[in-house]
């Protein structure tokens, strides 16, 4: 049986600063087989990951990630906000991430285009570019709320997978998921239903449900036959997969 993916929301974010360095190694650390990560653009073109289009909650700046050089934003500390002992961490770039990832085998990203707010023009290029660049194709997956942009993305490149993300319970996603050419249903965990996984399967189509971070919750997505599942808590997901397989 395929083992189920233990994917690291932001990286282990329930113990390092969401979308950092650290997040990332501690979530490989505690034996996630997956990283989720939120992805946007400088003022100057680079891609950087950060889950919110403002500044201000993760490092104190006023300003907008889309108003803001690499440089500038190198500057500013991602750490110290979620504790001292974090102060000095910088918002990393998606090639970072994929450097550190890329020494690990067979351990999946999912980047997340963070285009609905912003709609930064170019980023699936971007993106995919740097993908290709490094090579990983394989071990990526794409997703979005703004569902365009990963039609986008597949008529860019087809060989990359993407998924959906929504929150609502929706009628047969795995109907719109083949249609737009989607890989997997990225839903909210409460919009999963054991009946709906093995509809989708029939389509091809996986589902890897996020946020999931209570133990009675994991089970329930075990038992439902999802594919993946993303947790602040890699570690506890990865104990309930053990114990299951
Ligand atoms: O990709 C799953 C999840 O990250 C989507 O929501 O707001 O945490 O990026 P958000
Ligand atoms: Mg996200």
């Amino acid at each position: 049986m395929k083992s189920v993916l233990n994917i690291a929301h932001r990286g282990a974010s329930a113990y390092c600063p969401e979308n950092t360095m650290a997040a990332f190694q501690h979530a490989l650390d505690l034996g996630a087989t997956g990283i989720e990560t939120d992805v946007q653009m400088t003022s100057d073109g680079h891609l950087v990951l950060i889950h919110d289009e403002s500044l201000q909650r993760t490092t104190g700046s006023s300003k907008l990630v889309k108003d803001v050089t690499l440089d500038e934003m190198k500057q500013l500390d991602a750490g110290s906000w979620f504790d001292p002992a974090f102060a000095g961490e910088r918002i990393p770039t998606l090639r970072e991430l994929l450097e550190l990832v890329k020494t690990h085998e067979g351990i999946l990203i999912n980047i997340e285009l963070k285009n609905g707010v912003v709609l930064y023009p170019g980023l699936e290029e971007a993106v995919i570019e740097e993908v290709r660049f490094q090579g990983m194709g394989e071990r990526v997956i794409l997703s979005s709320f703004n569902h365009y942009s990963l039609v986008l993305c597949k008529q860019l490149a087809p060989e990359i997978r993407t998924g959906i993300l929504y929150m609502e319970g929706l009628y047969e996603p795995w109907e719109y998921a083949a249609r737009i050419g989607a890989n997997a249903l990225h839903a909210y965990h409460y919009a999963v239903l054991p009946e709906w996984t093995t509809q989708a399967a029939e389509r091809d189509i996986v589902y890897h449900p996020w946020t999931v971070n209570e133990l009675d919750e994991m089970k329930r997505l075990l038992e439902a036959g999802v594919a993946g599942i993303i947790t602040d808590y890699p570690d506890r997901l990865g104990e309930l997969i053990t114990r299951k397989s």
